[in-house]
């Protein structure tokens, strides 16, 4: 028979499941091969339904609603949203909803933003920065901080085609950031796990002096604190991460091969509708 240590001690194992609508939450995942190179990964992109951005606060809910069902019929022990768009508009939803520890990227990056920067600005997708939800972390932290917020619906769909060094997606990068710029803003927080793909230009276009900010490296650093509290933690050797699509695995692995070094190994899986009732019953 199994003591309660053993039961525990297998959970440790289990993998973290990480998921966005696509290559953007690889920012996350080189975050978590840093920071806990022990841990066994699961990583979801929703390429079906991406770009997640320019959806509606009801989809993603839905969408993350689907996910976190599907991460729970695989046996994963925490989920870490790789995906502000989620975080912003469905992470007090799922939370309430699925029995797992349900990790998102806003606040560990506003509470590091507010602490670096007096004159933030934040770059997200366009329902993001409506949401409000990275000023309203900052303000409720430090309600004199000023916080500045644009949507850039351009930015995904660049990413996701390869085109980081376009002329064209340096001259959208450049309208973006100038009302930002002409707010003179100290700190710019990448508010959409994509962007940090974009950073090496963003940050030529940034006047000399603007830090910025990738939330991937505090939500992962929020992960290892929550796990280390539900005693969680991993130490033995991790299993190669399991990367999953629910769209095109071969265009998927192709994008992901820049980020990783080599092209991972997909699998393609099929999200079932899920009802809230059946969540909550
Ligand atoms: N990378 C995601 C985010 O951080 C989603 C981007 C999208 O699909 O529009 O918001």
């Amino acid at each position: 028979m199994l003591n309660s240590g053993a039961i525990a001690l297998d959970a440790r194992k289990r993998r973290i499941g990480v998921f966005d609508s696509g290559v953007g939450g690889l920012t996350v995942l080189r975050e978590f091969y840093r920071q806990l190179p022990n841990e066994s990964l699961l990583y979801l992109a929703d390429t079906a339904r991406l770009p997640y951005g320019t959806r509606s606060p009801a989809e993603i809910i839905q969408f993350s609603r689907e996910i976190l069902s599907w991460m729970e019929s695989q046996g994963v022990k925490m989920v870490v949203m790789a995906c502000n768009t989620s975080s912003a508009l469905a992470l007090d939803v799922v939370r309430q909803e699925f029995d797992l520890p349900i990790v998102g990227l806003i606040l560990p990056a506003a509470k590091v933003a507010v602490n670096q920067g007096r004159r933030v600005g934040v770059i997200a997708t366009p329902i993001t920065a409506e949401s409000n939800a990275y000023r309203r972390a900052m303000v409720e932290v430090d309600p004199t901080v000023q916080v500045w917020q644009v949507g850039c619906p351009e930015f995904v769909p660049a990413i996701e085609a390869g085109r980081l060094h376009d002329p064209e997606t340096i001259a959208v990068a450049r309208d973006y950031l100038a009302p930002l710029i002409d707010c003179q803003i100290d700190t710019l927080v990448y508010g959409c796990t994509h962007y940090p793909h974009l950073a090496g230009t963003i940050e030529t276009l940034l006047p000399s002096g603007v830090q910025t900010i990738d939330p991937a490296e505090h939500v992962v650093a929020a992960a290892a604190q929550e796990l280390d509290l539900l005693n969680l933690r991993h130490h033995g050797q991790p299993q190669p991460t399991r990367f999953c699509v629910t769209g095109d695995g071969d265009r998927f692995a192709q994008l992901a091969q820049r980020w990783l070094g080599c092209a991972p190994l997909v699998d393609r899986v099929k999200l079932l509708e899920v009802d809230r009732a059946a969540v909550n019953s």
